[in-house]
């Protein structure tokens, strides 16, 4: 239920009505929004917003809307928006796939996301799940806290090794790469990756790790890239998925996919929940003790499957890929611009790295402008 007094209204007097289903992560978006004669009406409070609250929230005039990838930007809300002049759906994420973007685009509505500024913070919670599962970290946790280390013992808590094995990378994007290099690099693992297109600059960071590693005798780690779905199942040892979501992917990873999986590999999912069948995959963690998982995103966010959390071989987090102060402050700044830059018909940006940007906020451009060209957006 959303609480009308949880709304809170920063710079009342200004021509442009944005509303931010939240309150983000620091207060430069704020200040960046009320600078360009924005009236900001932020909900502060933790309350989630369904397709009923978006409409009342937007009522009956409404420029703008700072929202959260959780929230159902349909057809019929986007309709409401659209009808009462909103001009820009700036969504704090860079997963949209809680946006009709067709129906935006017919719309005239602009829908901006926030890649780039992420991707570290995303990556770097991937291979903590990677590391979480396979070495049984929280699993570790709650038997300490549970005071039953009673003293070393030669085979507790045995896991499995990552260095030296095979990484098989579902969608090789920004995040996606950066898993990749980091385990590469740091572990020496080799990469079989699946993604639309070839990644050569990361074939040749790769090649380039070997060449060093080479030079100070450690293990060469490879790189090659595969169009089987199902060879990227069966040959690797830790599977780490980071697609964008479409609804062809649903249950992508089936009791099938599982059954091709080696018998003590790991799973992570950073993508978004539908991904992966979790019926199937608690049927699968059951009869393979060994096969532990790491999840971010759930099948039915935030419900959980029935099973899931009796199940000590998965880890489980709360959707917080993106969760460190840099990277969500870098998001709201983003958003903000986005919102602001939409708001103002800035060009929208194809040459600068949105990092730049949200380090930056004064180039007026509208950092990631997703159906811009739909939209005959001028660019920059
Ligand atoms: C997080 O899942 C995002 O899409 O930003
Ligand atoms: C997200 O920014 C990705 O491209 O993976």
């Amino acid at each position: 239920m959303i609480r009308p007094e949880a709304w809170k209204i920063h710079n009342p007097t200004g021509r442009h009505r944005v509303i931010a289903t939240k309150r983000l992560v620091g207060t430069r978006w704020v200040e960046l929004l009320a600078a360009h004669d924005c009236r900001v009406e932020v909900y502060d409070a933790e309350d989630m917003f369904g397709e009923e609250d978006l409409i009342a929230a937007v009522g009956e005039r409404c420029d703008g809307a700072l929202g959260q990838l959780n929230e159902p930007w349909n057809e019929r809300v986007l309709t409401r928006f659209s009808d009462a002049g909103g001009k820009v759906i700036s969504s704090y994420a860079v997963g949209v796939n809680n946006i009709d973007l067709a129906a935006a685009t017919r719309l005239g509505v602009a829908v901006c996301n926030t890649p780039g500024v992420l991707t570290e913070a995303t990556a770097e919670l991937a291979v903590a799940l990677v590391f979480s599962a396979i070495r049984r970290v929280a699993e570790g946790d709650r038997y300490m806290r549970e005071g039953r280390f009673e003293g070393w013992l030669p085979s507790l808590m045995l896991g499995r090794q990552v260095a030296g094995r095979t990484l098989g990378l579902f969608g090789a994007g920004r995040i996606g790469q950066s898993v990749a290099r980091s385990l590469a690099a740091g572990f020496g693992l080799d990469v079989l990756y699946f993604n639309p297109h070839p990644r050569p600059e990361l074939e040749a960071y790769v090649a380039d790790l070997a060449v060093v590693a080479k030079k100070h005798g450690h293990r060469l780690p490879s790189i090659r890239r595969t169009e089987d779905v199902d060879e990227l199942f069966r040959e690797a040892d830790l599977v780490v998925l980071l697609s964008s979501y479409t609804p062809q992917l649903r249950h992508l990873v089936d009791a099938r996919r599982l059954g091709l999986m080696k018998p003590a590999a790991v799973l992570v999912n950073a993508s978004r929940g539908p991904v992966v069948d979790e019926a199937a995959l608690i049927a699968h963690l059951r009869a393979h003790p060994e096969f532990t998982a790491g999840l971010d995103v759930f099948e039915f966010e935030p419900r959980l499957v029935d099973g899931l959390t009796d199940l000590p071989n998965v880890v489980l987090s709360p959707h917080t890929g993106s969760a460190t102060l840099e990277s969500r402050s870098a998001m709201a700044t983003l958003a903000a611009l986005n919102c602001v830059g939409a708001l103002h018909r800035w060009p929208a940006n194809t040459s600068v790295p949105t990092t730049e940007l949200a380090a930056d906020p004064t180039r007026q451009l509208v950092p990631s402008l997703l159906n811009a060209k739909e939209l005959s957006w001028p660019a920059g």
